[in-house]
């Protein structure tokens, strides 16, 4: 039986983390949030609204669960009242026995802020950085120079005030869940390949978002955890710079595109229409930037936190076998199969040529990866729209083989596979491996 879980994103992040952890809260009691701080962004759809969270684990919108930022995270205590307030007016009562802060989390202050502009700092904008102060914040707590947030909601600015009736060590409350055989999910923000020791370094995050992140960011030790499930998009994006190696266009001609906001204020439905139309053909046709942005407009593959157009690509199974390997999956998640849909032909990346030599095994030297050209193997794909489609044999065959292909590939279950944003639109193919 699975009492403790521990989700991570199993590629370069928003892989729809926050729809998946929502699905799996209903049966959670707490929900705790591990590392990394409001660079995330989780869209979560239920019934006809929206909810966006940057800080908050989505587990805040089941009105019984508690919910624990932990002691791996960075909080920016402005952006943390605005969630709380914002929560607020929607009807939750948000107190400490729904959102709990650990006291040993970092403070993000305005000096973060200012040193992460990717405007005035160069590094800043050669990571692409979300220019929210995370690495910063994280800098000075390595150097010992950091605010932890319970000494930060002793300095009473509204903010502290606000804050200070939810701080705790938390590490006390998780313990005493797992003790008593409370049901524990561990929720990872931004994902592995981004990860400060294991992802593309230097184009990473600050933090561990891989699976023993989950421990040293919340105080549990390895023996307690039941479970680990990544989350891997049927294809795969990336935003902000940095080695790509399934990349469909260029970074730059990503970068040159409006963004999705901006495209619709200015085109009605029936020229968005045209455009995918137009999309759909040539991707057909064999070209590599269509493909790319065919997945960018059916995926909405635009950032929840920045609005930047996504850099997107075909699946990278040599990525994928590596992230099941450096978190121990115990299953994978497949989500965003829909949006695989209108084109004749997928790929898949089986292995790279790098200097002329087939690689198997991801490669941890960035001049490695940059120079890795992709192996594919080329699967058949399907026409029909799959995103109301409910069981996983009522699939089209060709999306049917995909998922089991995958399967064969990165050498692990797929547990669920997702074809849509909402609730709905999930199938469970195997329960062992979740609550
Ligand atoms: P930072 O976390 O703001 O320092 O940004 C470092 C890198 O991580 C940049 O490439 C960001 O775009 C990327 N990143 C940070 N958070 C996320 C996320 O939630 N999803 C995807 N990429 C992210």
């Amino acid at each position: 039986m699975v009492n403790t879980l521990i989700i991570v994103g199993g590629q370069w992040g928003d892989e729809g983390k926050g729809k998946i952890v929502d699905y799996l809260t209903e049966k959670a009691d707490l929900i705790v949030r591990y590392a990394g701080g409001n660079n995330a962004g989780h869209t979560v759809v239920v019934g006809d609204q929206t909810y966006k969270f940057h800080l908050i684990p989505s587990g805040i919108i089941h009105k019984d669960k508690l919910n624990i930022i932990g002691n791996g995270t960075v909080i920016d205590p402005d952006v943390l009242v605005k969630e709380i307030e914002d929560l607020e007016k929607m009807g939750y009562n948000i107190d400490d026995t729904k959102l709990m802060l650990s006291s040993s989390a970092h403070t993000i202050l305005q000096k973060h802020k200012d040193e992460d502009n990717p405007e005035t700092n160069a590094n800043s904008k050669k990571i692409g950085t979300t220019g929210r102060g995370i690495g910063p914040c994280y800098k000075d707590k390595i150097v010992r120079t950091g605010l932890r947030i319970g000494e930060y909601t002793h300095s009473g600015t509204r903010a502290a005030k606000k804050l200070n009736p939810l701080v705790r060590d938390t590490y006390i409350i998780i313990n005493d869940a797992l003790k008593k055989q409370k049901k524990v999910l561990f929720e990872g923000a931004q994902a592995t390949l981004l990860d400060i020791d294991h992802g593309t370094y230097p184009f990473v995050t600050s933090s561990n978002p891989t699976a023993g992140g989950a421990l040293t960011g919340s105080g549990v030790g390895p023996t307690n955890i039941d479970s680990v499930i990544g989350i891997f998009k049927a294809y795969i994006t990336r935003v902000g710079g940095g080695p790509f190696a399934t990349e469909l266009g260029t970074e730059q001609e990503t970068k040159n595109e409006e963004s999705i906001l901006d495209l619709k204020k200015e085109l009605s439905e029936e020229a968005m229409s045209r455009l995918k139309r137009k999309n759909i053909k040539r991707a057909n046709e064999g070209n590599e930037y269509s493909q790319g942005r065919l997945l960018r407009i059916q995926g909405y593959e635009y950032g929840t936190t920045t609005g930047r157009p996504r850099r997107t690509g075909w699946f990278d199974v040599v990525a994928a076998r590596y992230a099941v390997a450096i978190n121990g999956l115990s299953s994978m998640v497949m989500t965003k199969l829909d949006v695989l849909q209108n084109l004749k032909e997928i790929n898949v990346c089986v292995a790279y040529e790098i200097d002329g030599k087939k690689v198997v095994n991801f490669p941890l030297d960035i001049k490695k990866l940059a120079k890795a050209r992709p192996i594919y193997e080329t699967l058949p794909g399907w026409d029909e729209a799959i995103s109301k489609v409910k069981s996983f044999n009522d699939l089209p065959k060709n999306a049917r083989r995909y998922v089991e292909r995958l399967e064969e590939l990165c050498e692990s279950p797929i547990s669920i596979v997702s074809v849509g944003p909402k609730r709905s639109q999930t199938m469970v193919l195997d329960n062992s491996t979740l609550f």
